[in-house]
């Protein structure tokens, strides 16, 4: 037997037991005559004590061979302290060891393992196993597990049947590049390995399993964010016989359990918002909905005056910052130079200081008077002591702009708290996106979301206009889930491929399997995927999700403790038929 207790367990109950431990050298201290040892484990840490003139001379002799990071064994009693410490749960106690096997010796780790480490993220990347001894890394593993755990238990309860669908696949088009692997048996061709599940959970839905989910890993080769991983994992749901309403309910259901048992947070019904109020309101079509800074729209009481950028630019919209009218000029001056960055790219900024006595002050007095400045501060709502930054230009760039500097503010202003939580669903997002590049509709979902039926006919009169049935879950300014109602009659599935710009062949021979099984039956269904690692990230109060995965990549898409991605030898190559020819220095 190894232990007889963890490392967390023991208290002042226990005084006088003979107890076995194991784990690791956290730290000694060795003051000649005495050493004390702290032992770590999952649990927690237990101090250990070695006396002279109670421990035996062996035992201490190899006591004081203990480095960091070691493995032991010990037996001894459990004593009361004489120097409690109150910062841990054990630390009413420690044990007189009286035996102490080294189970394996450790090298000196490269980074100190405690919860403020010297260690940078390369370095603990790289030995990501001795980082996930640190609490903090711990401590988010074990809660993403007790967030799946209640995600299985409130799914479980509703029915939902949990169905593994396969990874060596097809394209399926979630609108990223696809990670593709050789087949040896099929020379010449490949697998795809899923973006998301997509095609499978409809198929599940034909194969009548009415109520299906899966935690599943997805895989997506695009540029990588703080809340982006190549690969990532989605709690993934489909269901049949259902209409948004039911959906939205329910998986506000599954929102709503978490927040309570993980979080301890009781949320009413969920607010909603069209992605056409989201976009005018936020600039965004996640907004973050804890704090104000609504957009106020200047077109009609800034333009018209004899400011040129303001005449000349499609929209003038404002955000009233709150309490910043006391901003030094020199404040200000970064402000605009933030939200010229090409990260941001506006060309300038201007502002209006909201004064205490009423009065306004702005960058653009020799164009508005007092009369003209308090109709923008109406328009931002904008109260005494705030600061109005306006931003002007192309409507979407010019929102995505100012939204950029509203959450940037919300920031700096501290406005962003990680223990409030405030969800909303976005609902009724446009079916199909013009894309710039290849000059063509994409869907904005995925080609097998269902339009509103009410729009279907402006598909051939104003593409852009038609809305879909598909919705958004955002928590806290973040997207943590989107699904729709999907297409499930061949008609309606061709004519969407048609609108997004395949030949019936092409439609085909890409997804001539679906196509095919909407003829034997397929019920009306519908559907949603969680972001599970963005979920867990923002239910334990942060935003970047590899500090909730494990084993994960960094920003260039590596694995730099495995050293992947890596070449593989010519041999292994021409198994699969892929000859690649270096070019000659
Ligand atoms: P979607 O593409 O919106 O929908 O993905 C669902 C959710 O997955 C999360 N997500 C990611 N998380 C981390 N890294 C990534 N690279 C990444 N990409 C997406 C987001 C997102 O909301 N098949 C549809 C769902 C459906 O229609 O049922 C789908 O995959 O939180």
């Amino acid at each position: 037997m190894y232990r007889s207790h963890t490392n967390g367990a023991l208290r002042i109950e226990h005084v006088n037991q003979e107890v076995t431990l194991s784990g690791w050298v956290q730290k000694s201290r060795d003051k000649g005559f005495m050493i004390w040892v702290d032992l770590r484990d999952r649990y927690g840490i237990t101090q250990l004590i070695f006396d002279e003139e109670r421990t035996e001379a062996a035992v201490i002799e190899k006591a004081k061979t203990l480095g960091r990071e070691f493995v032991i064994q010990i037996k001894g009693k459990v004593i009361e302290r004489e120097a409690k410490n109150k910062n841990i749960p054990t630390g009413d106690i420690e044990i007189l060891v009286n035996e102490l096997e080294i189970l394996n010796e450790a090298n000196l780790p490269p980074f100190t393992i405690e919860d403020e480490t010297d260690g940078g993220e390369d370095i603990r990347m790289k030995y990501r196993y001795l980082d996930i001894r640190r609490n903090p890394v711990k401590n988010n593993l074990i809660f993403r597990s007790k967030v799946t755990q209640e995600v299985r238990n409130y799914l479980s309860n509703q029915d939902f049947i949990e169905v593994e669908t396969p990874y060596l696949i097809k394209s399926t088009p979630e609108g990223a590049r696809d990670f593709i692997v050789p087949s040896r048996m099929n020379q010449g061709e490949f697998y795809a390995l899923p973006q998301s599940p997509q095609t499978f959970k409809q198929l599940l839905m034909v194969g009548g399993m009415d109520k299906y989910f899966q935690i599943v890993k997805c895989f997506r080769d695009e540029d990588l964010r703080a809340d982006r991983q190549p690969e990532f994992t989605q709690i993934d749901c489909e269901l049949a016989f259902v209409e948004q309403e039911d959906i939205l309910g329910i998986f506000e259901g599954m929102t709503r359990h978490l927040l309570q048992k993980v979080n301890n947070v009781e949320i009413g019904d969920f607010p909603r918002m069209t992605f056409e109020h989201a976009m005018k309101t936020y600039g965004n079509d996640k907004p973050d909905i804890r704090f104000g800074m609504e957009f106020g729209e200047l077109n009609s009481v800034a333009q018209q005056k004899d400011f040129k950028v303001f005449n000349d630019a499609e929209l003038v919209v404002g955000i009233a910052v709150p309490g910043a009218a006391s901003y030094t000029r020199k404040e200000i001056d970064k402000l605009i130079s933030w939200v010229k960055r090409p990260q941001v790219g506006a060309l300038g900024m201007v502002y209006v200081k909201c004064n205490e006595d009423g009065t306004f002050k702005s960058s653009v007095d020799k164009f508005y008077n007092q009369e003209d400045l308090a109709a923008w501060a109406k328009a931002t709502g904008a109260k005494a002591g705030d600061l109005i930054c306006v931003l002007s230009g192309p409507a979407n760039k010019t929102r995505a702009q100012l939204s950029a500097l509203r959450m940037e503010l919300a920031e700096r202003l501290d406005l962003r708290k990680a223990n409030e939580f405030a969800p909303l669903w976005v609902i009724d997002f446009p079916l199909l996106e013009w894309d710039e590049e290849t000059e063509r509709y994409h869907a904005m979902h995925h080609p097998f979301t269902s339009p509103k039926l009410e729009d279907i006919a402006l598909l051939d009169t104003d593409p852009g206009k038609v809305r879909a049935n598909a919705y958004d879950l955002v928590l806290n300014g973040n997207e943590i889930g989107g699904g729709s109602i999907r297409i499930h009659d061949k008609e309606t599935q061709s004519l969407m491929f048609k609108h997004l710009g395949f030949t019936p062949e092409e439609a085909k021979e890409q997804f001539g399997f679906l196509m095919n099984a909407f003829e034997y039956g397929a019920p009306p269904h519908g559907g949603l995927a969680f972001g599970l690692d963005r979920l867990v990230a923002i239910l334990g109060g942060q935003e970047t999700i590899r500090d909730f995965i494990a084993f994960p990549k960094n920003n260039s898409g590596r694995d730099v403790m495995i050293n992947a991605p890596a070449p593989v030898t010519e041999a292994v190559l021409s198994e699969v038929n892929i000859n690649i020819t270096t070019p000659k220095e």
